[in-house]
């Protein structure tokens, strides 16, 4: 039985699609009942990051677990209640969703939370694996199309930079591998897609499906900031993902988000799906 916690994230929400298709016993931590992903075989346990009790109750029975929550102030918090329950109930294996840069040292407040979270993991003594993967292509392409606007110009704060992002049915096919087969305790992967692209090259690319010029407009950083918030995140999560944003964008086309590295394919025995796949999938042709 695999506890899945961060069900109802993008990348929780893919992997509980791939382990349960894949005859995966799997049950979901959701907050409120009711509040959980309607799919067959998969049962649903109520519980809360906060409350050690009820993650010791979601894990009794499980052997394995994959957590994959949002970024939070209380992120390294959580990480050591759900690892101290993983503890108690003897887990064989504690999956954890991390990001692609992750570093206790970081100055940047999500990158530091996950580094963080990662060494409390890492030195719990509990089985683990680290999934580290860049932006998902996504949550890029949904916000980007959310805000092309009538002449069809979109705005970001990514200045030049070049984005090695990822299909989150990539990462969910990542954590089934390590889930399902032997010989992957202690590692940590990055998770990347197969190229790196700059905010001009998605423009680029959606120009050539949607029969009108996209054009990409970098903006500074206070306004990725205030289109976090618009789309509804809380005041500390809009913060950091601006803040991580800025981070990417000083660190200049090249920087380390345009890294493209092979753990992916080597997990998941084939290529990395591209941009202009999901693309192709998603945005429908006038
Ligand atoms: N999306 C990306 O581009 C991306 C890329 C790389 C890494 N990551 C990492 O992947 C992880 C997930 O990110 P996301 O943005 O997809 O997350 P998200 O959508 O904000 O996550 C929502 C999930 O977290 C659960 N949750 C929130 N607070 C909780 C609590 N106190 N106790 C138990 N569950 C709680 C929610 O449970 P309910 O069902 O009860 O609401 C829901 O299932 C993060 O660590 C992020 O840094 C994301």
């Amino acid at each position: 039985m695999i506890l899945v916690i961060g069900a109802r994230s993008r990348l929780g929400a893919e992997a509980v699609r791939v382990l349960a298709r894949s005859g995966q016993s799997v049950r979901v931590l959701a907050r409120h009942a009711g509040a959980h992903l309607q799919l067959p075989g998969v049962e649903t346990v109520v519980g809360d990051l906060a409350d050690g009790d009820s993650l010791g109750r979601a894990m009794r029975g499980a052997d394995r677990v994959l957590m994959a929550t949002p970024p939070s102030p209380d992120t390294v918090a959580w990480t050591r209640h759900a690892v101290a329950a993983a503890m108690r109930a003897q887990v064989r294996l504690f999956v954890r969703c991390s990001m692609m840069g992750a570093d206790p040292a970081s100055p940047g407040v999500l990158m530091r939370g996950h580094g963080l979270s990662d060494v409390a993991l890492a030195e719990s003594g509990v089985p683990f694996v680290i999934l580290r993967p860049n932006s998902c292509m996504q949550d890029c392409l949904a916000a980007i199309l959310v805000s092309v606007d009538a002449r069809g110009r979109f705005r970001a704060s990514m200045g030049q930079v070049r984005v090695s992002m990822v299909d989150a049915r990539d990462v969910a096919a990542a954590a089934h591998a390590v889930l399902a087969q032997p010989g992957h305790a202690g590692n940590a992967y990055v998770l990347t897609g197969p190229e790196a692209l700059s905010y001009q090259d998605i423009a680029d690319q959606l120009t050539k499906v949607l029969a009108t010029r996209v054009t990409y407009v970098d903006s500074p950083p206070p306004a990725s900031e205030r289109a976090y918030a618009a789309s509804g995140l809380d005041l500390w999560h809009s913060g950091a993902l601006a803040e991580w944003d800025d981070h990417r964008r000083r660190s200049g086309r090249d920087g380390p988000a345009s890294q493209v590295g092979d753990d992916l394919p080597r997990l998941i025995g084939r290529p990395a799906c591209s941009l202009s796949q999901l693309i192709g999938e998603t945005v429908v042709q006038p």
